[in-house]
């Protein structure tokens, strides 16, 4: 139980460090997965000059509920989902933090002092070379009978995906349809991002490996192809509060660790 409580503490110091990043680091752990600023698309757009070219809430309202750009079939989101093949995900960006990113993006428009951000680019591209995966060893990895080597948990504890006979948490969407959702590249940069609201604590400091991500997209691309049509639709964020989402978290990491202790 006391362990239990220093974890706690210790989220609770964390958010609060977390609250204190730059726009800078936000960025590059959030959103360098599928965004460069200059040089080029990854699988999100490049963002050099985005506050040149549109308009501030609009960007606010695409970082912190891209879905209700969706609702509102708002014409440049859906131009923009028509040509990069998926819908940004919600990643749960706080107001203040997207003012923070915003203020960091403005770094990069037209009129500002030029520094070129070339060198803070993320090393691992999503656009580098591919690792042949293997379907077997990524569902090993999804429902934990291999261990991602940084020590994150397998998804099975939140997730399932039905389309491959996989019956897991219900806490969270069902993950059998990602490889039709998002595409191949779309899914490496959410592999390597991982940055989900309640997910991004979980996988603090324990990112997946080229490999492990590699096994994990060739798993969803065969459950992809094989889930029906008719496939659940996840539909973003779940109705149950913060507090809640953070505890049964807190109790999965928890059995975790003892499990594999
Ligand atoms: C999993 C990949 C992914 C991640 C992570 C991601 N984005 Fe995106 N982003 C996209 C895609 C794909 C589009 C284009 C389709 C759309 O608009 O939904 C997009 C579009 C955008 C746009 C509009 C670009 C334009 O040309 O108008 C902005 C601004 C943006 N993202 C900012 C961010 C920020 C800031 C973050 C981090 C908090 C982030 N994105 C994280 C994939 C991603
Ligand atoms: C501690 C529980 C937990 C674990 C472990 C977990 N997830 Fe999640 N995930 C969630 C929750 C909850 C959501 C819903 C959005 C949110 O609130 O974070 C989510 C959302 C997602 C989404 C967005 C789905 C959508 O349709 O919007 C993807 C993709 C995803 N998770 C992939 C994974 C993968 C891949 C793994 C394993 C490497 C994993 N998750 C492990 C809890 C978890």
């Amino acid at each position: 139980m006391r362990g239990i409580i220093t974890i706690l503490f210790f989220m609770l110091i964390f958010s609060g460090v977390a609250s204190a990043q730059t726009g800078e680091d936000i960025f590059y752990t959030k959103c360098a997965g599928c965004h460069k600023i200059g040089g080029g698309d990854l699988s999100g757009p490049d963002l050099q000059g985005v506050t040149d070219r549109r308009d501030i809430q609009w960007i606010k309202t695409i970082i912190t509920n891209p879905d209700k750009l969706v609702q509102e079939n708002d014409p440049t989101m859906m131009e923009l989902i028509a040509r990069y093949g998926f819908q940004m995900p919600n990643l749960g960006v706080s107001d203040e933090e997207a003012d923070k990113i915003i203020e960091y993006l403005k770094g990069f428009s037209a009129g500002a002092p030029r520094e070129t951000p070339v060198e803070k680019q993320p090393a691992e591209q999503p656009s580098a070379p591919a690792l042949e995966g293997d379907p077997i060893s990524g569902k090993m990895y999804f429902t934990g009978e291999k261990r991602f080597s940084a020590g994150g948990p397998p998804c099975i504890s939140c997730h399932s995906a039905r389309g491959a006979g996989i019956q897991g948490g219900t806490l969270a969407p069902d993950l059998s349809d990602l490889y039709g959702k998002l595409g191949e590249k779309g899914l490496r940069g959410v592999l390597q991002t991982l940055q989900f609201p309640v997910m991004k604590d979980v996988y603090k400091n324990k990112k997946l490996s080229e490999e492990e991500i590699a096994d994990m997209i060739a798993f969803f691309k065969e459950t992809g192809s094989k889930a029906q049509k008719k496939q659940v639709k996840s539909g973003g964020m779940y109705p149950i509060s913060g507090v809640m989402l953070f505890l049964v978290a807190m109790g999965i990491i928890w059995l975790y660790s003892r499990r594999v202790k």
